[in-house]
């Protein structure tokens, strides 16, 4: 069916029959029902794309759920996004594939789709400017060997918001959650510390590493900006507190 043509109640009863992550307007008055909610979403995109300079580029979102970062990446200015998922795409429960389209009907986004797994990420999809990794690293068994996926894919800057622990620890570490040990959910693996994001974005060959805290959630979540050499001075963006230089200190 043609979701444009739906009245405003009717496109509130299909919102009402799907599973959202992210509080989208989709029209005026009629926003999808996201575990995120409107104003978290904002404070989140705004922390994260305050590190880049969006206008022009081409963006990868990789895990991009109901489609948030992708509709602000090019609401901001992104000449060409990518959205990509899988695991929840096609999940029973959350069944997303249909949300992220819908999202794109309604808010006549032109950005891209993609059904792809972070563990099968390959230089086939191109090379983007400016990739996000957002709220992903941690539902990894094996984030260092996606990390390296991604490395791949990244032309400019890698912009990564995951969960994190051991915050107490100089030491590069990161925690293992072994079955449903976090949060009670046996898709999160692992929880970084700044270090360990530090130095293994460094060992793939990031030069300037930016980090804050999450702007709601304090320290318990970071997010990163990881700069190829270059790349700053193309796509960076103003790194006032509270971003921290953790190659660049001020
Ligand atoms: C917490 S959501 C983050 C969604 C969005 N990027 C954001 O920040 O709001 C986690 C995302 O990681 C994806 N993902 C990739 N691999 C996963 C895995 N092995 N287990 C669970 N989620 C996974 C999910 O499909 C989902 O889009």
């Amino acid at each position: 069916m043609d979701a444009a043509r739906l009245s405003d109640d009717a496109l509130r009863e299909r919102i009402a029959r799907m599973f959202w992550f992210h509080s989208i307007a989709l029209r005026p008055g009629v926003v999808t029902p996201g575990l995120k909610s409107r104003e978290h979403l904002a404070a989140e995109e705004e922390a994260i794309f305050s590190a880049v300079r969006l206008r022009g580029t081409s963006v990868l979102d990789i895990g991009a759920w109901n489609g948030a970062f992708s509709l602000a990446a090019e609401r901001r200015g992104a000449a060409r996004v990518l959205a990509t998922d899988h695991y929840v795409w096609n999940h029973p429960q959350f069944q997303a594939r249909p949300t992220i389209e819908l999202v794109r009907e309604e808010t006549g986004a032109r950005f891209e789709l993609l059904d792809l797994d972070p563990t099968a990420i390959t230089p086939e999809i191109g090379v983007f400017d400016v990739v996000l990794f957002l709220g992903v690293f941690y539902h990894l068994f094996d984030p260092i060997a996606v990390m390296q996926r991604v490395r791949q894919v990244t032309g400019g800057v890698l912009l990564i918001e995951t969960y994190q622990d051991a915050l107490d620890q100089a030491r590069p570490m990161m925690v293992f959650y072994p079955g449903a040990t976090l949060a009670g959910d046996a898709t999160n693996w692992w929880g970084p510390n700044p270090p360990l994001m530090l130095h293994l974005l460094l060992e793939l060959g990031f030069e300037r590493i930016e980090y804050r805290p999450h702007p709601v959630l304090g320290v318990e979540r970071g997010i990163y900006a990881a700069f190829l050499p270059g790349a700053v001075e193309r796509l960076g963006g103003l790194f006032d507190p509270p971003w921290i230089g953790l190659t660049h200190p001020r």
